[in-house]
């Protein structure tokens, strides 16, 4: 292993645990030493890092379960009943890939676009549980990916029956038995809760997946996040709301989503938004209330009363005062994480958040407003069980911001609780007084223009329209789907143009994420000294996917190293994905994985990281909810800022937040059309975007492929002018998501694929990833007159600068760290 590749495991290794919920203990573990484990179930040696699709990072190896547990001195029981898994999964793998070309050839489709992402349901089989040990542990795993939705399935979502029979029988029979979940998104336990006293919800660690579990069961790292997704089961899933329609989906339930609908119902969940324990215990007492202005702070402290040292997370709620507008019971408005605590020892944690930043949008009115009333505070270790701490007395309605409505009307209203759940004003808590004096109405200052950069203005429309996209091929073709689409990184997922490196230009290189860069692993250089990637840029996932004789086809013409063609190496470390790096709670943590991230962008000369991805997981059968961090717009937000400042501290390096927005379902991804109302746009969708560009100012922002009410968000100018650059003060560089071909992934489409010219006129200024086609577009676009000569111009202006930011801030950062290597080589 390379140097850096140990110093990034290092660094991520202490904080894994910090990423896994435990659901449910009994005080059987942590274990105190290893012995003989018997370690069922199909993620013990077919471990998930990571979910599939352009989010699928090519480490170098990593670590599953069976391997974990055996690198730290446990002796695996069970290696006959692997063995056997390993067949009948090999079986179960066959017939879903027959099933997934019939599919295809069913819909006049073909088998990448029909299974990409695709989930192959847990099989149904009978393998004797008689392994030998006292401890037991079942690991239940779980991919999904890019281009398909989860479903409510057995094997998939649901448990299968084999799970629920292995897991009950396991739980009696072992004298100690934990259940581990290797998902990346909820599962429904719900068969299985009353018998298992132990859960841990491992999650998708990355490279040291395996490690990590074998570090928690011997309780040499205690597990400290919490959910930041509501489980259910299938049947308490809330009702509100349509998903997965390949047209068109309703976003009817509003705002009321994830705990917003729960809490407000009173519905029952398995676990709670924010709820995990740890092998220690403690306690949470209020310790003062305060406001200076706006800024409200509660302070809390927080003790270890168990016997083992860990972390706990403060969450603090607020209820707001329903007006015109109504109000879910609680909204999360701040969190903090305490240092590690031994055994008996305390922390004062102080959690602080604007007033205004609680604000509702008013449609009617439109802008964000505080309604007069009293808010109340709580804070507490989960959403379920914060306690008021303080409220807040608004005594008249404060307007904290005007703005216009952008999003066009849905053909419906939204949904509202009847009888909602509210939180009693209590009495003897602190209270604090907030005025209109405290927030100065602000003012928004739309169609602010870029000065045409000097270059730009001499140049024709031919070469605006080569700025205005990405590196297409000029002999034409398709490009690839899931980037691979860069010119000088193999394995890179797209490029700007480099049709004008003579007069100047240079390229900004963009690689996937998020859990981790995504690059080829391995590259030879050609005799014309061109780099080309080993086993192409396609994930595994798809291109098992792919017909035998295109596969055959691919493989023959794969151009390989010739003799003497040096082979050189690009390993990147897969990090913990999404969800996972957000259970954690801890900025910091969140931010150490961008530092990561921009060390090895800086090593492989990657300017653009596309990602974080940071969509709502409005739904827990969205295909990709792995890949983002919650349902709460609030951590989502939170953590984007903290990963960008990670990856943006390294010198030409920036991010991509990703897919703005309502992107939250696969189904359909390239033509599904989202209904959403303005307010729940704005206080669900947005918000979280508009949090990471106010506090992170992150390089880069990719638009999502779907349609908000019947427009294509490249398309749409009032996200991506009026909020995006206008309200959020964004400066940075708004690209489309990979748009390619056209019927060719989208059959039967109703709704067609963006225009370039469209998408350059809504001051979107790169369509990714690039071809021949869309630059022809582009031209008769600007003819037809879709788009102006001076909007192109506007975007070539954003694209230029920002090449020639990244580029030479990169380089010098480069030359400044080769000769600080070279001087203490020669010292
Ligand atoms: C995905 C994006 C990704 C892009 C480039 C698209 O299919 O939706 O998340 O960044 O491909 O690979």
């Amino acid at each position: 292993m390379n140097a850096y590749e140990k110093t990034h495991l290092s660094m991520l290794r202490g904080h894994l645990a910090g990423c896994t919920v435990l659901l449910k203990k009994s005080g059987d573990f942590p274990l105190s030493a290893p012995g003989k484990i018997a370690a069922y179930g199909s993620g013990v040696r077919r471990t998930v890092k990571g979910g599939t699709g352009s989010g699928e990072v090519n480490s170098r190896f990593f670590t599953t379960v069976e391997e974990g547990l055996a690198d730290a001195g446990f002796t695996v029981t069970t290696k006959k009943w692997l063995d056997g898994y390993d067949a009948i999964r090999r079986d179960a793998w066959k017939e879903f890939m027959k099933e997934i070309k019939a599919r295809a050839r069913k819909n006049h489709s073909n088998a990448m676009v029909e299974g990409m992402g695709a989930v192959m349901p847990e099989p149904e089989y009978d393998l004797p549980l008689d392994a030998e040990g006292d401890v037991a542990i079942y690991v239940l795993a779980r991919i999904s990916g890019e281009g398909s939705d989860r479903t409510d399935a057995r094997g998939d979502i649901a448990l299968s029956l084999t799970e629920i029979r292995d897991i009950c029988v396991l739980a009696g029979q072992y004298e100690k038995f934990m259940l581990v979940v290797n998902a990346g998104g909820p599962v429904d336990l719900s068969p299985v809760l009353p018998v298992v006293k132990d859960i841990l919800v491992l999650s998708q660690l990355g490279v040291e997946t395996g490690a990590a579990l074998a570090d928690i069961l011997l309780g040499k790292a205690n597990p400290s996040g919490k959910l930041t997704t509501t489980w259910t089961s299938i049947a308490q899933a809330c009702p509100v709301g349509e998903f997965g329609d390949r047209n068109d989906t309703r976003y009817n339930e509003g705002i009321y989503v994830g705990y917003r609908y729960y809490q407000t119902v009173d519905a029952p969940v398995m676990f709670p938004f924010g709820y995990g324990l740890s092998y220690t215990e403690f306690e949470m007492a209020p310790a003062g209330f305060s406001a200076e202005g706006e800024t409200i702070t509660v302070y809390t402290r927080v003790t270890n009363v168990g016997m083992r040292a860990g972390r706990e997370v403060v969450q603090v709620y607020a209820s707001m005062p329903a007006g015109t507008l109504p109000q879910p019971y609680q909204a999360l408005a701040g969190f903090a994480k305490t240092s590690e605590l031994a055994p008996g020892a305390s922390e004062e944690v102080a959690v602080s958040f604007k007033l205004s930043n609680l604000a509702s949008y008013d449609a009617a009115r439109p802008g964000w407003v505080l309604e007069a009333g009293t808010a109340v505070i709580a804070a507490g270790a989960c959403s379920a069980c914060a306690k008021p701490v303080g409220k807040v007395v608004i005594p008249e309605t404060i307007s904290v911001l005007r703005t216009k409505n952008v999003f066009g009307q849905p053909d419906f209203e939204d949904w509202q609780p009847e009888n909602p759940v509210t939180r009693e004003i209590p009495d003897g808590v602190p209270a604090v007084t907030v005025t209109a004096a405290d927030i100065p109405e602000q003012e928004v200052v739309y169609g602010e223009e870029p000065d045409i950069d000097p270059l730009v203005d001499t140049l024709s429309a031919e070469e605006l329209a080569y700025l205005n996209i990405g590196a297409f091929n000029p002999k034409g073709g398709v490009a690839s789907v899931i980037g691979s689409a860069a010119q000088s990184v193999p394995g890179a997922a797209g490029e700007t143009t480099p049709m004008l490196k003579e007069k100047g230009v240079p390229t900004i290189v963009m690689a996937d994420g998020p859990a981790g860069v995504r690059i080829s692993k391995e590259y030879f250089v050609d005799k014309t000294g061109k780099r080309v990637g080993l086993g192409g840029g396609m994930p595994e996932s798809i291109a098992a996917m792919l017909p035998k004789a295109a596969a055959l086809f691919m493989n023959a013409t794969a151009v390989k190293p010739g003799k003497g063609d040096p082979v050189c190496t690009q390993y990147c470390t897969a990090i913990p994905i999404g969800t996972a790096i957000a259970q954690s709670f801890d900025v910091d943590f969140a931010k150490l994985c961008g530092d990561i991230v921009g060390d090895e962008m800086t090593r492989f000369g990657i300017h653009f990281w596309l990602a974080p991805a940071l969509n709502i997981h409005r739904n827990i059968k969205c295909g990709r909810n792995f890949e983002y961090f919650s349902e709460d717009p609030l951590v989502s937000g939170k953590m984007a800022a903290a990963i960008t400042a990670g990856v943006q501290q390294h010198p030409g390096c920036g991010v991509t937040i990703k897919h703005y927005s309502a992107n939250n379902q696969e189904t359909n991804r390239y033509a599904n059309n989202s209904l959403v109302s303005e307010r729940a746009m704005r206080e669900i969708y947005q918000r979280g975007f508009g949090i990471c560009v106010r506090e992170a100012k992150p390089l880069a922002v990719m638009t999502s492929y779907n349609l908000i009410n019947g427009v294509h968000t490249s398309e749409l100018r009032g996200q991506n002018e009026d909020i995006l650059r206008a309200e959020f003060g964004f400066d940075g560089v708004v690209m489309t998501d990979w748009v390619i071909g056209g019927n060719y992934l989208v059959p039967n489409a109703k709704y067609p694929l963006p225009h370039p010219a469209k998408v350059a006129d809504s001051g979107n200024d790169l369509f990714m990833p690039g071809s021949a086609a869309n630059y022809k577009d582009m031209l008769d676009g600007l003819n037809k007159g879709y788009v102006t000569l001076h909007q192109l111009k506007i975007n070539a202006t954003r694209v230029v600068r920002m090449a020639r930011r990244v580029n030479e801030e990169m380089e010098a950062a480069v030359i400044a760290a080769d000769a600080a290597a070279a001087a203490g080589n020669e010292a």
